[in-house]
């Protein structure tokens, strides 16, 4: 049996309510004779800024380095504490300086659930989003604070080398997925000519590595608009770390709750630990209440074990989903039923204990 370590970061609000649901689900697996896990808890995020005045310590990325993988909940308290500080603090610094560079989203439409879409068809794509620079890198300022003639610059950076890994991932992602083999660019290379530009220029020059995957691009604006119309068409989907972020959100409401979606941070070279989180925030308007849906959270760690290789355990809590799912009931409050985060997460329980009597999985 394989043992791995896990930091987990719990985060503020329901970050902590779903983590622990996942972390049961993990050591159910455990229990089970699959694979062993010793998990260390890091408490950071805005809660942790109001008891210490930072959102994490300055040497995070030496801390949870060593890890195997990192399981993230959700950080922020925006009534409490400005959200850029758990971004500048904790967030962006994990991203970076693990070298998280793609943001994986899968987005599929699952046999009972339903879609905000009259005619969704069969949706089954993934984002990749690049993670470590574009519109989050982090760079610019502000100066000539609270005056009238105060400025603020943020600066999006696109380099050829953080392009052209993040749009290789995709284009081997397509390729391994088998599916429709088609990779869709997103841009707005006619209004952000500098950066963008580079964008479209690196696509193009990836592209001509993979002449068995088609492709496509899109300015972002109109690809807002193609994900509800036609998000059945999409495969494998690139896109720069805010504009991949916003569509990704956008993909989870079709695929009926963002509170189903979850996320890889991943760092392709394997030079340090990935790390794993719902697509959600902390939630602040639900929290305390029992109420978030545990499944994104689950389906992250379905995620992390995929990534360590627990291909099989990875199939087995993937299929306990699908099947709570499938099932109708229990359902949580996002998904239009009542039940709360403890009941969604014993039903994904049940379904390990008995995986045969599960829907088949995909
Ligand atoms: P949010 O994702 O927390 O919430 C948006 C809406 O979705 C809310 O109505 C919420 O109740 C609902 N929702 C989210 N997760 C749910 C779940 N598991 N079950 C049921 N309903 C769920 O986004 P919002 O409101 O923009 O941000 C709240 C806080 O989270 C902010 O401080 C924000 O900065 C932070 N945030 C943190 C992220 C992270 O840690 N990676 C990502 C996104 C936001
Ligand atoms: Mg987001």
């Amino acid at each position: 049996m394989n043992g791995y370590s896990i930091a987990v970061v719990p985060g503020d609000n329901i970050g902590p309510e779903v983590i622990a649901a996942g972390c049961r689900v993990l050591e159910r697996l455990q229990d089970l004779g699959l694979c062993r896990f010793a998990f260390e808890h890091f408490p950071w995020g805005a809660g942790h800024y109001l008891r210490t005045g930072r959102a994490a310590p300055e040497d995070l990325v030496a801390r949870l380095r060593p890890f195997d993988a990192i399981y993230f909940g959700a950080h922020g308290d925006p009534a409490r504490v400005p959200d850029r500080v758990g971004s500048r603090e904790l967030m962006h610094p994990l991203r970076q300086g693990l070298d998280l560079y793609v943001n994986l989203r899968p987005a599929r439409l699952l046999p009972g659930v339903p879609s905000p879409l009259r005619d969704p068809g069969d949706i089954d794509f993934v984002v990749v989003r690049e993670n470590t620079e574009g519109e989050y890198a982090g760079a610019g300022g502000r100066v000539h604070r609270g005056g009238p003639d105060e400025i603020a610059v943020q600066t999006t950076v696109v380099t050829r080398r953080g392009a052209e890994r993040a749009m290789r991932f995709a284009f081997e992602l397509a390729r391994r997925r088998g599916g429709k083999r088609h990779v869709h660019c997103v841009t707005k290379s006619n209004a952000l000519a500098h950066v963008m530009e580079l964008w479209d220029e690196t696509f193009a020059l990836v592209a001509a590595d993979y002449p068995d995957i088609r492709t496509g691009k899109s300015h972002v604006d109109a690809m807002s608009m193609y994900l509800i119309e036609r998000p059945a068409a999409f495969d494998v989907i690139v896109a720069s770390n805010l504009m991949g972020d916003i569509l990704s959100d956008e993909a989870a409401a079709i695929t009926g709750s963002v509170g189903l979606a979850g996320s890889a941070n991943l760092n392709p070279a394997r030079s340090g630990p990935s790390m794993f989180e719902p697509i959600h925030g902390s939630a602040p308007d639900i929290a305390g209440r029992g109420l978030a849906n545990p499944l994104g959270a689950i389906r992250a760690a379905a995620l992390m074990l995929d990534w360590l290789g627990e291909r099989g355990a990875a199939r087995l809590v993937d299929g306990a989903i699908d099947a709570t799912l499938a099932a109708g009931h229990p359902r949580t409050r996002d998904l239009g039923g009542d039940a709360g985060t403890g009941a969604m997460t014993a039903a994904v329980l049940d379904r390990l204990d008995a995986p045969h009597a599960t829907a088949p999985h995909r």
